[in-house]
């Protein structure tokens, strides 16, 4: 989450090689921690998102991307709210890539709901629902089944840093094909660093160069069904981002269908 970087900066001065403690307290956000990994290229890697191509992703106040579950109800990561409850703080724009344009949709939250589970972006149920102050009138984005839908490559999005060194958001929405990483070898690279990969609840995707970064978690991964999206992933942690071996890991949305469609339905 974007409001985490300066402290990170910091952190990356004080520390130019983190412990294994330190990591896993710290994988979603340790992107400042090591030098020497070179620049990589804007998403990481990624293009400028077509206007109109995903309709149903937003932007939230507090730097995390998110997609409409319903005209009402944004789904994003746990870690990106402060927990269940009435919320009032959470500005949401939406219908545009470009997020000064002047045709941006604007709402704001009235609730959260965060996944009971949820005990931090690493340690899996990373995922909650936003309701809005009214409905908004656009696409919505469908939760996949698991299955053939998680075997990639997949689509990432969002408005986070193009770069693990880059201290800024963009104003216009990326987005990168990832190829998916077994979970297997996701948790054996994460094991390394002293991070237990919640293999039942992640996918991991990515590769050297191209991944998700600060500033994209809860945003969607998608793959396309026909003429319209279905969601697979939320973006959830990473250590650093797009670096080789260590994948971007993303909430399973199919380990969580029903419980966030029941929660959804209850928001509508
Ligand atoms: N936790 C980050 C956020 O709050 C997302 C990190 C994704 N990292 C990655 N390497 N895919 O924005």
């Amino acid at each position: 989450m974007v409001r985490k970087v300066a402290s990170l900066v910091v952190l990356g001065v004080l520390a130019s090689v983190l412990t294994a403690g330190q990591i896993a307290a710290q994988a979603g956000d340790t992107s400042h921690a090591t030098g020497g990994t070179p620049p990589v290229r804007g998403v990481v890697g990624g293009d400028l998102a077509p206007a109109g191509r995903f309709p149903w992703m937003v932007r939230l106040s507090m730097g995390c991307g998110g997609a409409l579950t319903a005209p009402r109800v944004v789904l994003t990561a746990g870690h990106c709210v402060n927990g269940s409850g009435p919320d009032d703080s959470i500005g949401v724009v939406a219908g545009v890539t470009n997020l000064k344009s002047a045709d941006a949709v604007e709402a704001r939250s009235v609730a959260v709901v965060r996944a009971e589970g949820f005990h931090g972006e690493t340690r899996g149920e990373d995922w909650a629902l936003i309701k809005l102050d009214r409905a908004l009138n656009l696409p919505t984005l469908e939760l996949g089944h698991g299955g053939a839908d998680e075997a990639g490559p997949l689509t990432v999005l969002g408005w986070g840093q193009t770069s693990e060194q880059s201290l800024r958001q963009e104003k216009r929405l990326r987005y990168a094909s990832v190829p998916v990483v077994s979970d297997g070898a996701c948790a054996k690279a994460y094991r390394k660093v002293g991070v237990e990969l919640v293999q039942d609840e992640s996918i991991c995707a990515g590769k050297k160069g191209v991944d998700t970064c600060q500033g994209d978690s809860g945003g969607p991964m998608v793959r396309p069904a026909g003429d319209k999206w279905v969601q697979v992933g939320i973006v959830s942690w990473g250590l650093g981002c797009a670096r080789k071996g260590f994948p971007g890991v993303y909430t399973q949305i199919s380990a969580f269908r029903a419980t966030i469609r029941k929660a959804t339905r209850e928001l509508s």
